[in-house]
């Protein structure tokens, strides 16, 4: 496991970015799996500039996002649809095909998850999985206790999670109860990890992800156990391991 510390959220970003730029320059058909919520927002921004000053070309890169809430439609603006349009996919030139993310309102969920990995498989396997970190450990939305081998399934989220994700909402009780995300099975599979984490609030999962014991109470401590992930994280998210 390699640790890059930043001075702060803006350099955490940039390192970032620049890495997927690198990867994406030494193989432009990349297999790049995504993630949501406010830790790569800076990432895609930069990824956003470098595209249009012409450094890097997404038309051949093809996408599979980490997870999606169930009921939220497409044009919800909470719905990780909306936000990977939104920030990152509505300014650069990937195709609308290559771009892969759960349908959270399929009529068969089952369906839904198996038709995923399949996708996934068919792409030749994620190349470079993007990772934040939930307050609780959680990877994608595997919340503590998941199997280390589960595929792109059905989750109930956990109460942290619930807590920490009302900010994008009215209140709690708008945040859907459930998800589907790809599962730790899917995401160890993947050839390159890099997990993105910022601030003081992840200072406490970062320590257990680098210095703690394998456990399924904490999902990110699995990583340990693959042979190529880089944890770029910056101070406030270092504070407990330094
Ligand atoms: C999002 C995802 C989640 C988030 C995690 C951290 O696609 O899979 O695991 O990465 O909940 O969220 P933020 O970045 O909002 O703190």
């Amino acid at each position: 496991m390699r640790i890059f510390i930043t001075e702060d959220y803006k350099d955490m970003s940039r390192k970032a970015a620049e890495m997927v730029a690198w990867e994406i320059k030494n193989k432009p058909n990349l297999v790049l799996g995504l993630a949501t919520g406010s830790t790569p927002l800076g990432m895609y921004g930069e990824l956003v500039e470098m595209y249009k000053k012409g450094i890097i070309d997404f038309s051949n890169v093809v996408s599979f996002n980490l997870d999606e809430y169930i009921g939220l439609p497409a044009d919800h603006e909470q719905s990780y649809h909306y936000y990977m349009h939104k920030n990152f996919f509505d300014h650069i030139n990937i195709k609308p095909e290559n771009i892969h993310i759960p349908d959270g309102c399929a009529e068969d969920l089952e369906e839904e998850c198996e038709k995923y990995e399949e996708a996934i498989r068919e792409a030749g396997g994620i190349d470079l999985q993007i990772l934040g970190l939930g307050v609780n450990g959680h990877i994608g939305f595997n919340e503590p206790d998941t199997n280390i081998d589960t595929k792109t399934h059905v989750v109930q989220l956990a109460k942290e999670t619930i807590e920490a994700n009302k900010r994008f909402f009215h209140s709690a009780d708008e945040v859907p109860r459930r998800a589907i995300t790809m599962g730790i099975g899917t995401i160890m599979k993947a050839k390159k990890i890099i997990l993105l984490a910022s601030g003081e609030n992840k200072a406490k999962a970062i320590r257990e992800t680098i210095k703690g014991y394998l456990t399924t109470n904490v999902p990110s401590t699995v990583l340990a156990l693959h042979p190529d992930v880089t944890l770029v994280i910056d101070r406030k998210a270092a504070s407990l391991i330094e």
